[in-house]
């Protein structure tokens, strides 16, 4: 029989002995790459819906996932705390200006604890207690330490132990997503090969630049735009995948290469 040299006309690299196009796949195998796909691309479209309604609104504009929505989420807004923000707004006159700067130094320099019981409680309960001593429950409780310590939390973003635990989740899981989802695209047929492999190793690369970025998007802004073109790149990637390996499973002609390659094989496969 007339073997047929396993070389395309468009790219000189042989196939593989032991790459198969998706049209040299068992019925059953492809049913289950499908099936894999579909759930797959619809868990993304949920991951993406969460994510928008999670993040949109941290820059006060819900409509959009900005750079702002991303700085905020990591690192925080910068806004003093809600005591800072009363004692310059609304509860500015509960108290003579004299008392009201010590109050307000003590809160942007960490609030902490003994200054409070040696300078800061007797304001507190001379001024704020009519009204603030917990007997209302639509008023923040400002009856000692532990009551006022949570209207002076600044807003810093994610904290740090929180990033951690949500950043092992993601590697686990998305490396997980990305294990199926390139096997799945493996037996795509694309050239040349060098971007084909770029495709495989990308998303990977772009989760790790993505959540690392996290981080450093606290120490320093800019870095929001690596989380966001990390993420982006990889929902790229994601889709690039989905529909070549769908398109090629189901709606394209075989490769002529892996053609050629059947007819040089034997027939008898009994
Ligand atoms: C006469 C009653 C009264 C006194 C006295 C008073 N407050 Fe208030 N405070 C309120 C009311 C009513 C609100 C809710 C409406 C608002 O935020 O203006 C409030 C809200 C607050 C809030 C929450 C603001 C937010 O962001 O939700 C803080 C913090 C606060 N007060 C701090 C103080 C401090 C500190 C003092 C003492 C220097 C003080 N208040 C004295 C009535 C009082």
């Amino acid at each position: 029989m007339k073997k047929e040299p396993n070389v395309s006309k468009v790219n000189d690299v042989p196939l593989h002995r032991l790459y198969r196009h998706y049209s040299e796949l068992p019925y059953s195998v492809r049913v289950l790459y499908t099936m894999t796909l579909l759930i797959l691309g619809m868990a993304y479209l949920f991951a993406g819906i969460y994510l928008f309604h999670s993040y949109s609104g941290k820059d006060g504009n819900p409509r959009s996932l900005s750079y702002d929505d991303v700085v905020i989420a990591y690192s925080g807004s910068g806004k003093g705390s809600r005591l800072e923000g009363a004692l310059r707004g609304s509860m500015s006159a509960m108290l003579p200006r004299d008392e009201l700067m010590p109050l307000l130094t003590w809160v942007q320099e960490g609030s902490d604890r003994s200054t409070y019981e040696k300078e800061i409680r007797n304001t507190f309960d001379r001024r704020c207690m009519a009204c603030h001593d917990g007997s209302n429950p639509h008023l923040p409780n400002l009856n000692g330490y532990d009551n006022v310590q949570k209207v002076t939390e600044r807003d810093t973003g994610t904290a740090l132990f929180t990033l951690v635990r949500v950043s092992h989740i993601h590697f686990f899981g998305i490396a997980f997503v990305f294990f199926i989802l390139g096997t799945i695209f493996s037996h795509a047929y694309v050239r040349p090969v060098w971007f084909k492999c770029t495709i495989v190793a990308f998303p990977f690369i772009a989760l790790t630049l993505d959540i690392g970025s996290w981080y450093f998007t606290k120490l320093y802004h800019p870095f929001a735009w690596v989380v966001i073109a990390g993420g982006g790149l990889m929902g790229l990637a994601f889709t690039f995948m989905w529909v070549v390996s769908m398109y090629q499973m189901w709606f394209s002609h075989p490769p002529s290469v892996v053609l050629q390659r059947q007819e040089g094989e034997t027939t008898d496969v009994g």
